[in-house]
């Protein structure tokens, strides 16, 4: 089984908010456990969807996020000309925001689906494709996270002289 899920949920302060937490979770499709940790006020999932989880906690009357590790870069040339790096997203895992100083292309080595949120707020599901490269040019503003179930990864190319 893949590694739980975690959650931040700041507002967690006691034995009652364990429970009542628990309990809401207890009634989430697909959950297998749940362990709510009071110190580090977080809530460790197994199963269940990120939507379905967030909503149950907060039908509770808290706050949760979703915590995400980071994703992981190798690089894997950089002449000068073009950088070229393969980002691996494991389940819950993001770049953390960052500005493109190039313009790139990104050729996908799975199919799958990212989260891209921008600077302003606004959160969508990206779909890529094994092998469809596309390209975006330098300025972009961003954090790249997957929220899947599945490991998604691609190369990204940057060209050093844009
Ligand atoms: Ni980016």
């Amino acid at each position: 089984m893949a590694s739980p899920t975690i959650y931040s949920v700041p507002e967690i302060s006691c034995e009652h908010c364990v429970a009542a937490i628990t309990t809401a979770l207890s009634d989430v499709a697909g959950v297998a456990s749940v362990v709510v940790d009071l110190e580090g006020k977080s809530v460790a999932v197994d199963g269940g969807s990120v939507v379905a989880v967030i909503d149950a906690i907060d039908q509770a009357g808290f706050d949760a996020t979703r915590t995400r590790s980071a994703a992981i870069a190798e690089q894997q040339l950089d002449d000068g000309v073009v950088r070229v790096t393969r980002w691996t997203f494991p389940p819950g895992s993001e770049t953390g925001p960052h500005v493109h100083q190039y313009d790139y292309v990104v050729v996908p080595v799975t199919n799958g689906d990212l989260t891209i949120e921008t600077s302003d707020g606004e959160s969508s599901v990206v779909p890529i494709e094994l092998g469809v490269s596309y390209q975006r040019g330098k300025g972009v503003a961003h954090n790249v996270a997957n929220d899947g179930q599945a490991t998604v990864a691609f190369v990204e190319v940057e060209l050093l002289d844009s």
